[in-house]
């Protein structure tokens, strides 16, 4: 979603934000911009909708001179994707410029004094209103920026983070946040200043997370100061970051995506890494440990998520169902934080978010907490906004995930949830001592298996190039590959524009059969597994109405690869696991799809990495 970037120093600020920009790329936007302070204090926006690229092209012959400025990628929420809806934007004196990420939900009201008091508008964005509002306020209280920016935040309501500077202090940025991240990177005699740490990451590893309601004061050659909206001075806390810039970069592979599906065999050892011992005899996930006696009298698991961490959530309740006998319900965060939902101090809600970012997932914990369970984070992003406000968690360790489409973080998530389920089931004692033995040896050779089932890549793409055109996809599974069948739609669609529904093959028969034609092709999930022998009637029903007939099957299996008119073979894992296996190859379908139709497979249209807004 939205991207800020910010630079104060001694060198030329305006390169320094583009590339700032382009590290950003990867949330998703629609519209870029940048605001500068030139030698003679002249401060010059400029923006342009489309990618920075075109941002770079409108500013090219431009004076894009100055060592302080401000820079934005946009995610349209209030007014459609344009030239002036695109940030930074200008004051009412045009003395200030903002950039913003998130919602001002009671813009409109203030929008509305700002009017009566003679204020004009150019957008249709809160953003705008925003800066005029702070602007008013700095004149009408006589207080400085940083003082107007605290009153300002008192007034407004939502989520956001903003930067803004003044032409008339050319040596000094004001930022402040509530709910929406931002990271102020510390060098020499310089400050970088991001919505997550990507664009600083070159520059420093020495960074500072922003708080909620914290307002910071970066000024030029001074040490940062951070302060509350009460005014009283905070102690900046200086933390040291672990990543390195070949993680956010191609290493040789045309995407993003593509790289991150190939990396899974890794990110998988990593995730477990510390956390099953050498024997592959136990399972250690502290989050769990550490809180034992929760886990222990927990009554019920509610799991709360959007998108692809939700199917990520219905495998986890398959997996804690099963191992441990709890009851477990899965909620779309956007729903469960609207509902008046029964929740008992006995309760454990696990939130799982890839970015910890997620505006209705943070919300539903939040709500959750106020009412007393106890919350469980599982997120991939370390320091985020879910993970800091849990009582406990686990980080999933796959490294940064840049392509919009969501993978490796997704086998992550799954494999978080699959060591928890152990876990809990031997606090337990829901489980015997052979079986958690036997599931642990399985989930240490899982990377292994994904390393053979990523030699199928040829093979799936040249299948994709059959179904490059297809209108529609419908993707089946049953069980513990049911998730799986959603996750692969939902890939599918989300990259390549074309519209595809998973169901429960069984689901079928009550309605969606209806759709079967030789013009459908249907990815059917039939590994072997205690519903293997029914998922191949299912399949008998959709050839029947002469759908065409793509299988995920075990090797060896010549029953489905028969029936089939394509096969995928990959190879054997308990029914436990096997949609860490069966989403490599559906990811790898979606992204030949995609490519073959030129998409734009790293940054789909419409969609965002972080999902900040409601
Ligand atoms: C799909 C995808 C989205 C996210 C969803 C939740 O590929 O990326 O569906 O899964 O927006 O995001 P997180 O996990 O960051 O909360």
């Amino acid at each position: 979603m939205c991207g800020i970037v910010g630079y104060i120093g001694r060198q030329d600020a305006y390169p320094i934000l583009i590339k700032g920009l382009q590290r950003l790329e990867y949330r998703g936007y629609d519209s870029a911009g940048v605001a500068l302070i030139n030698p003679d204090n002249k401060l010059n926006v400029y923006k342009a909708k489309g990618k920075v690229a075109d941002l770079e092209y409108n500013a090219s012959s431009k004076d894009t001179s100055g060592t302080i400025g401000i820079a934005h990628t946009r995610w349209a929420t209030h007014g459609e994707p344009n030239d002036v809806n695109a940030h930074p934007h200008y004051s009412q004196s045009e003395n200030l410029a903002l950039i913003h990420n998130g919602i001002i939900e009671n813009y409109m009201v203030i929008k509305q004094e700002l009017i009566r008091n003679g204020y004009t508008f150019k957008s249709s964005t809160d953003t705008e209103v925003l800066v005029h509002f702070i602007e008013y306020i700095k004149k009408t209280n006589k207080v400085d920026l940083c003082r107007a920016v605290q009153l300002a935040m008192g007034e407004i309501i939502g989520a956001y983070a903003i930067a803004i500077i003044d032409k008339n202090d050319p040596d000094q940025i004001i930022a402040a946040r509530k709910s929406s991240p931002l990271v102020i990177g510390i060098g020499e005699d310089e400050f970088f200043l991001a919505s997550d740490a990507t664009p600083i990451i070159e520059y420093t590893p020495r960074v500072i997370y922003i708080k909620d309601e914290e307002i910071a004061v970066i000024r030029r050659n001074k040490p940062i100061r951070i302060l509350n909206m009460r005014d009283i001075e905070q102690t900046p806390e200086i933390k040291t970051l672990e990543m390195n810039l070949t993680q956010f970069e191609k290493g040789g592979y045309p995407h993003f995506m593509i790289k991150e599906i190939n990396e899974q065999p890794r990110t998988i050892v990593d995730c477990i890494r510390g956390r099953i011992n050498i024997e592959a005899t136990d399972v250690i996930l502290s989050g769990v440990l550490d809180n034992k006696e929760r886990f222990e009298n927990a009554r019920r698991i509610i799991i709360v998520a959007c998108g692809t961490s939700w199917h990520a959530a219905l495998i986890g309740e398959h997996l804690i169902e099963d191992l441990c006998r709890i009851p477990v319900e899965v909620e779309y965060a956007s729903e469960f934080r609207y509902r008046n939902p029964v929740i008992d101090k006995d309760d454990i809600v696990i939130a799982i978010s890839q970015s910890g970012e997620t505006a209705d997932t943070l919300a539903a914990m939040e709500l959750a907490k106020s009412k007393g369970a106890f919350i469980y984070g599982i997120c991939n992003v370390v320091g985020s906004s879910i993970a800091r406000g849990t009582d406990a968690g686990s980080y999933v360790h796959v490294g940064p995930e840049i392509g919009v489409a969501s993978t490796k973080a997704f086998t992550g998530q799954v494999m978080v949830l699959s060591m928890m389920a152990l876990t809990m089931a031997k606090q337990r004692k829901t489980i015997t001592d052979e079986l958690y033995k036997s599931l642990i040896k399985e989930l240490i050779i899982i990377p292994e298996k994904m390393k053979k089932v990523l030699e199928l890549n040829e093979t799936i793409r040249d299948l994709s190039k059959i179904f490059t055109y297809a209108h529609n996809f419908i993707y089946l599974g049953r069980g513990y590959n049911y998730p799986a069948a959603l996750e692969g739609a939902l890939k599918l669609k989300e990259i390549s524009y074309i519209h595809a529904e998973g169901y429960p093959a069984a689901e079928m028969k009550h309605g969606p059969i209806a759709l079967i034609d030789a013009e459908m092709p249907v990815v059917a999930i039939a590994t072997t597994d205690s519903i293997y022998e029914k998922t191949i009637s299912n399949i008998q029903e959709i050839k029947a109405r002469k759908g065409r007939v793509i299988a995920l099957v075990t090797e060896g299996d010549d029953v489905v690869c028969n029936i089939a008119d394509y096969c995928i073979e990959v190879p054997k894992t308990l029914e436990y696991f096997a949609p860490l296996i069966s989403a490599i190859p559906l990811q790898l379908l979606a992204y030949y799809i995609a490519v073959n139709k030129g998409c734009n497979v790293d940054q789909p249209r419409n969609l965002a990495k972080s999902v900040t807004v409601e």
